[in-house]
């Protein structure tokens, strides 16, 4: 396995992030590398989610690890791989507040669905549906945007700069105004 290098929104490769991703057909080798150097790069990160454009590849692909009990998250994480993946039921709303591994050092409150089924092809290609809830819900929904070009921020109803305070704390500072990143210029 090998790291990968995340792209961020103000990095140069950042276009890769702002565009429509390939559906995958090819369940080879290269895929399961790619999985596997996915899973790696986020657990170094650290994050809970990664999807393909993240590290300059524009497919559909998606890895996201989480507990299946927040109380025992050590002893209960699952490594979800989404291949083509796409939400086919949701229902409730609500606003919480997200991170992205490209854009660093803020944090932004968006509205998600609470309760989603999504239905994706595991890394051979088998039809695999996941129902999922809150964080984890969530979770997918970032990750599923990003296949599609959409970033947080661009769903944000707030964003915050995040600051370390005094005490070591990581504060969530709002800023006035959300960033649209290379949004204007990609219309231009
Ligand atoms: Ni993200």
């Amino acid at each position: 396995m090998a790291l990968l290098e995340i792209v961020t929104v103000d990095g140069p490769d950042y276009e890769v992030l702002l565009k429509n991703t390939q559906r995958v057909r090819d369940f080879g080798p290269a895929l399961h590398k790619l999985l596997d150097d996915m899973l790696e790069t986020m657990r170094a990160a650290p994050g809970v989610g990664l999807a393909a454009p993240q590290v300059g590849v524009s497919q559909r692909v998606t890895v996201i690890e989480y507990p299946e009990d927040e109380d025992d998250p050590d002893n209960t994480k699952r490594v979800y791989e989404l291949i083509n993946p796409e939400i086919i039921k949701k229902r409730g709303a609500e606003v919480g507040q997200e991170g992205c591994l490209s854009i660093p050092g803020l944090a932004a409150d968006v509205e998600r669905a609470t309760h989603v089924v999504v239905k994706a092809q595991d890394r051979y290609g088998k039809e695999i549906r996941i129902k999922a809830y809150d964080w984890l819900a969530r979770i997918f929904q970032h990750e599923i945007d990003h296949l599609h070009g959409i970033l947080m921020t661009d769903k944000a109803q707030k964003v915050y700069r995040l600051v370390k305070a005094e005490d070591g704390e990581i504060d969530a500072v709002p800023i006035d105004e959300i960033p649209d990143f290379h949004r204007q210029a990609q219309v231009a």
